[in-house]
């Protein structure tokens, strides 16, 4: 392939990736920016390929390989491992990009740089493995988490706002004798303790940050990612990887701000960690004293919301967990027909990835536009006859806007209390993943469905007469 034909597909597959953020910004063009990334992707891929020289008997054994490991995993996994998959990948572009900037270093072709010009190349192949080692060991301590192989709860060295100012000083003084040294043919020492530094410093960082605060993090380090891939396009000379890598670093940085904002965190505090105490670890309550939950039977719920005029369903991570997005599709189809308005109220941070809600009504089939972001719909809850909450528990936890001393304190929440019954489908009074206890459960208004939430809304759903 010529350089002109390369560069024209580049070029192509630039505007179909940005095609594709656009598509992907809204539920009704999603499948279609969906397309456009892999249409790009695929060009992109075949473009690259073929400007190759060397030997394809590798590269065609190694893409099969990656291939095939990627098809079955992307297969196996369940929807609600989507963060921890994703945090896995981002660390293999870390260390893509740790392995390329050795590998640029050590090529005895790219030794013909002189001047200013080999001095900004050294920063490149510098800064492309610091990114990319930060990322790699970050992502594996986010996996860890997210997973639950790791606790949630953040480790608070102490000083440690301390020590990652001195990692930050002594990796800048570390650049500058790699800058140094590497003019005059060395500089591996340097990079080498850099790197150990940087792996230290990205195991350090995620440690810090506590489980409530992970969905941030796990965003942040898709915006590292794509930074560490701008660098390695730096490195290799290659145009589309710095754009590529430059959208989704910025775009992973949009994310982190939207997410940082719908939790009322501040990103700085978030990445100097601390906050978010555990993943399901030592409750937390106001006085103490929550009265009673009382309970309610499926047949009682159909009655409750036949006969309401305004149905609002709150979903969290409970209905991904149970897969109960079709029978709540069926379940809204019915009210619908009694000529109930039902709408659907979506906290961003609701379930485990951002979006995740979106797309588990989008798979069943829910109309979008009955689907609504909490900023549109919660003032509306006064007004609510009937709030269903179908295994949520942090997004609907009023302890979050009263109570300053909360790990969740100041995340707005979807105020479903302020209705008139809400009625919480859970298996049991277990916190959500904050861990902190919800006072929801226990107020006059509120009558829990115990059970798993698809076998619940089976029964609601015969009780309605479907
Ligand atoms: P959670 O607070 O985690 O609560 C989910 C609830 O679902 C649990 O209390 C659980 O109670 C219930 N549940 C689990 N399996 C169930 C089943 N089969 N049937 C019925 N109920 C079931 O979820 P949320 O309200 O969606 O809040 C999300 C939380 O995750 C926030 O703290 C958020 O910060 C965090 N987070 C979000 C993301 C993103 S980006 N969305 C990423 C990581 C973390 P039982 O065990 O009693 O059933």
């Amino acid at each position: 392939m010529t350089d002109q034909l390369a560069d024209a597909a580049y070029l192509g597959a630039i505007i179909l990736f940005i095609l594709a953020l656009g598509g992907l910004s809204n539920q009704e063009t999603a499948r279609r920016g969906n397309f456009y990334g892999m249409l790009g992707m695929a060009i992109a891929l075949i473009a690259a390929v073929a400007g190759i020289k060397g030997n394809y008997a590798v590269l065609v054994g190694t893409l099969s390989l990656g291939g095939v490991v990627g098809f079955v995993l992307a297969r196996r996994v369940q929807m609600t491992q989507m963060p921890e998959l994703v945090a896995i990948l981002h660390s293999l572009v870390g260390l893509a990009a740790v392995l390329v900037g050795y590998a640029t270093y050590l090529d005895p072709d790219g030794q013909h740089y002189q001047g200013a010009e080999k001095t900004i190349h050294d920063i490149e192949i510098y800064l492309g493995i610091l990114i990319g080692a930060v990322t790699f060991s970050g992502s594996i301590i986010a996996f860890g988490k997210l997973s639950g192989k790791i606790g949630g709860k953040p480790l608070t060295l102490p000083g440690r706002h301390w020590l990652n100012l001195m990692l930050l000083i002594v990796t800048v003084a570390l650049g500058v004798a790699f800058v140094g040294q590497s003019a005059e043919g060395g500089g591996l020492s340097p990079l080498l303790i850099m790197t150990v530094i940087a792996l230290i410093f990205g195991i350090h960082m995620v440690m810090a940050i506590g489980g409530a605060d992970m969905p941030v993090v796990v965003s942040m380090l898709n915006s590292y990612s794509g930074w560490a891939a701008a660098a390695t396009g730096f490195m290799l000379k290659n145009d589309l990887l710095i754009v590529v890598g430059a959208l989704v670093g910025s775009s992973g940085a949009i994310l982190s701000y939207i997410m940082c904002r719908a939790m009322n965190r501040k990103f700085l505090s978030v990445i100097a960690g601390g906050f978010g105490s555990s993943g399901g670890g030592a409750a937390k309550s106001g006085d103490g004293e929550q009265g009673e939950a009382v309970s309610i039977s499926a047949e009682d719920t159909a009655e409750l919301m036949g006969e309401a005029k305004e149905v609002m369903i709150i979903p969290g991570y409970g209905m991904a967990v149970a897969q109960a997005q079709h029978t709540v599709n069926e379940m809204t189809k019915a009210l619908r027909a009694k000529g109930v308005n039902v709408r659907f109220g979506i906290h961003p941070v609701a379930g485990r990835m951002p979006g995740h809600m979106n797309v588990l009504l989008a798979e069943a089939k829910v109309p979008y536009d009955i689907v609504f972001e909490m900023d549109e719909i919660n003032e509306d809850f006064p007004d609510i006859d009937v709030s269903v909450v179908i295994g949520a528990n942090d997004i609907v936890n009023p302890s979050a806007l009263d109570e300053p001393d909360s790990p969740i304190a100041g995340m707005p929440v979807l105020e479903c209390w302020k209705g008139r019954n809400t009625i919480v489908l859970k298996r049991s009074m277990a916190t959500g993943y904050a861990g902190v206890e919800n006072p929801l459960f226990f107020k006059e208004n509120t009558q829990m469905l115990f059970g798993d939430a698809q076998e619940s809304l089976e029964g609601v759903l015969k009780a309605l007469g479907s």
